[in-house]
């Protein structure tokens, strides 16, 4: 649990609500929370899903892992300790997109569960849908793949606390979607996705 260190302070509503931003946009916020090992693909389904609903009249924002580290994170590395606070972070930034009317894609590997869960109830506190999407691929399959390079150099000990090598990757246990990325084509993902966002009501069906 986050300390709050600041006392007398006092939430000031405004008289434009969630909903009628939705309303003008004619969508609902959302996220969209892929997990997975580095090189399973989140950012590459993120991309192409943005583009696919961006097609659909909505509007779509992705938060992605580096990026986030360049800027409101740059303080922060990867100990569990960072991890957590990076990811609790995000989730505090992904419910101001869903606050905002946007649906908000986010791909961080977020390795622990603890932390998922964490946003997933940040969401649910304030009746926010949270669509946890776990792009599972095996390890030796992220590993070849490696498009970063970044398990070479892992391999080589030179980036310590790597996901998959040298740190743990916590699997969720009940995601709302499953992507085998390597048994699945991109559009095959896509489209797996937004039939879940219809399901759910987040988009038309
Ligand atoms: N069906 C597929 N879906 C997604 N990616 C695929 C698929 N088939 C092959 N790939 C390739 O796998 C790689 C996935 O890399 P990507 O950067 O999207 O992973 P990531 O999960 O975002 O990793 P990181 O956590 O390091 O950011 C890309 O090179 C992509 O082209
Ligand atoms: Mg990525």
């Amino acid at each position: 649990m986050t300390e709050q260190k600041a006392t007398n302070i006092t939430w000031h509503d405004g008289d434009v609500t969630r909903a009628d931003r939705n309303k003008l946009l004619g969508q609902k916020g959302a996220t969209i929370w892929f997990t997975g090992l580095s090189g399973s693909g989140k950012s590459t389904v993120a991309v192409a899903l943005e583009q696919a609903l961006f097609a659909r009249n909505k509007l779509v924002y992705r938060l992605d892992g580096d990026n986030v580290r360049h800027g409101i994170n740059k303080n922060l590395g990867f100990s569990a300790e960072d991890r957590a606070e990076n990811i609790r972070r995000i989730g505090e930034i992904a419910k101001l997109f869903v606050d905002a009317g946007v649906i908000a894609l986010s791909s961080f590997v977020s390795p622990y569960r603890t932390d998922r869960d964490l946003v997933r109830a940040m969401h649910a506190e304030s009746d926010m849908d949270f669509i946890e999407v776990y792009v599972d691929v095996p390890l030796a399959v992220a590993e070849e793949r490696d498009p970063k390079g970044l398990y070479k150099k892992a391999r080589a000990g030179e980036i310590p606390n790597f996901t998959g090598i040298s740190d743990p990757y916590e699997a969720p246990e009940t995601p709302e979607l499953v992507l085998k990325s390597h048994e699945m084509s991109l559009e095959e993902e896509v489209d797996a996705v937004i039939a879940l966002l219809q399901q759910r009501g987040i988009l038309p069906a």
